[in-house]
């Protein structure tokens, strides 16, 4: 048996890991707390940790891994942002899920921008309440509008096919463009000028890092919808906030927080929230913020469950690694 520890884990984690363990030969201790420089000497006598978005792999959290003899790092995400790759090599692999459901995270993106421009979220606390007025409910109609998609890779390219259904005119940026997919590309700066609603599907890198600022939102329409189900650093919040303060952006539709990681996943209602730039931003009439949760469907927790267990599978019976993020590929 594989002896494997997992880190910042939930009831709705366990369920398909839980069904799949035995036929991978796997033996999973479930740790709720995230993987840090302080709790990664929790692995050891383990073979293999398992981490996820909001863990922080950095050189000290990989060099504590190793010295405890751990084998393999294999992220149950697609994203590796929170991962020191450098410090990594030549010490520890690491694998990833490439792909679960871009469904999954599309529709959220979806589910979003519908609950935020028809306000249904209002709606239903209202007629709980037997108010049926319908001031301040108005939204507009999404086809006809211009879609600014950034990132056309397997979420981008769902997300437009959905949009397309709408009847939306499809915008896209990306430096790597696909070439068998019916879109037109423009520059990014292009991309901000022309559309009512801006979507990003990248991930985040250096040059993504605050790729929504103060300067491209200055270039965008008044009154443009902003959405990101992709990763909270992809937006420079208190820029954000201050185009919402100055009614430049009409709506912003937010999974992701750049300061996420000690709120998101927890019940903070009753505890003082420090965060203001994040307090105002959910404060506002015009946001709606959900907890990272666009990939949370039951398909995407299956496949998550699945090409984990076969990562591990697969490095400790020497197959070769499809999914590890090799240093030289993660520049
Ligand atoms: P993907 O790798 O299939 O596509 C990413 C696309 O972004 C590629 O086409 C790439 O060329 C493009 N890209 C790279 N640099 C760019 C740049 N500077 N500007 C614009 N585009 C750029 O990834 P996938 O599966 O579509 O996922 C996209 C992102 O969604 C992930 O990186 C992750 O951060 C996020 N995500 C969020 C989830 C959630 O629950 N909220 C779940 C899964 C992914």
């Amino acid at each position: 048996m594989i002896r494997v520890c997992f880190y910042d884990t939930k009831p709705y984690d366990r369920i398909f890991f839980d069904e799949l363990k035995e036929a991978y030969e796997v033996e999973i201790e479930y740790f709720e707390s995230k993987l840090n420089q302080k709790t990664a000497v929790l692995a050891k006598g383990f073979d293999a940790a398992v981490a996820f978005v909001n863990d922080s792999i950095d050189s000290k959290t990989i060099a504590i891994l190793y010295e405890n003899e751990i084998k393999l790092i294999a992220m149950r995400c697609a994203g590796y942002n929170n991962v020191d790759v450098k410090a990594a090599a030549g010490k520890i692999p690491i694998v990833r899920v490439p792909a679960y459901s871009p469904y999954a995270v599309a529709e959220h993106a979806i589910a979003l921008l519908l609950t935020l421009n028809r306000k249904t979220h209002r709606a239903y606390v209202r007629t709980r309440d037997f108010n049926f007025s319908l001031n301040e409910l108005v939204g507009f109609d999404l086809h006809g509008k211009t879609m600014g998609v950034v990132g056309t890779g397997k979420i981008g390219r769902v997300f437009i096919d959905i949009c397309k259904g709408f009847g939306m005119n499809i915008l896209a940026y990306d430096p790597y463009p696909v070439k068998d997919f019916d879109v037109s590309y423009v520059g990014f700066d292009e991309l901000c000028e022309k559309s009512d609603i801006i979507s990003l599907h990248c991930p985040l890198t250096k040059d993504t890092f605050h790729v929504i600022n103060k300067d491209s939102i200055k270039r965008m329409k008044d009154g443009v919808y902003i959405i990101n189900t992709s990763r909270g650093a992809l937006i420079d919040s208190e820029d954000l906030l201050n185009a919402i303060k100055d009614e430049k952006i009409g709506g912003a539709c937010l999974d992701v927080y750049e300061e996420e990681t000690e709120l998101f996943y927890e019940d903070m209602s009753y505890k003082i929230i420090k965060d203001d730039v994040l307090s105002r931003i959910i404060s506002m009439p015009n946001v709606i913020v959900s907890s990272h949760q666009a990939f949370l469907t039951e398909e995407a927790l299956y496949n998550i469950a699945e090409t984990t267990l076969q990562n591990i599978e697969h490095y400790f019976t020497n197959h070769v690694l499809d999914n590890e993020i090799s240093y030289k590929n993660s520049k």
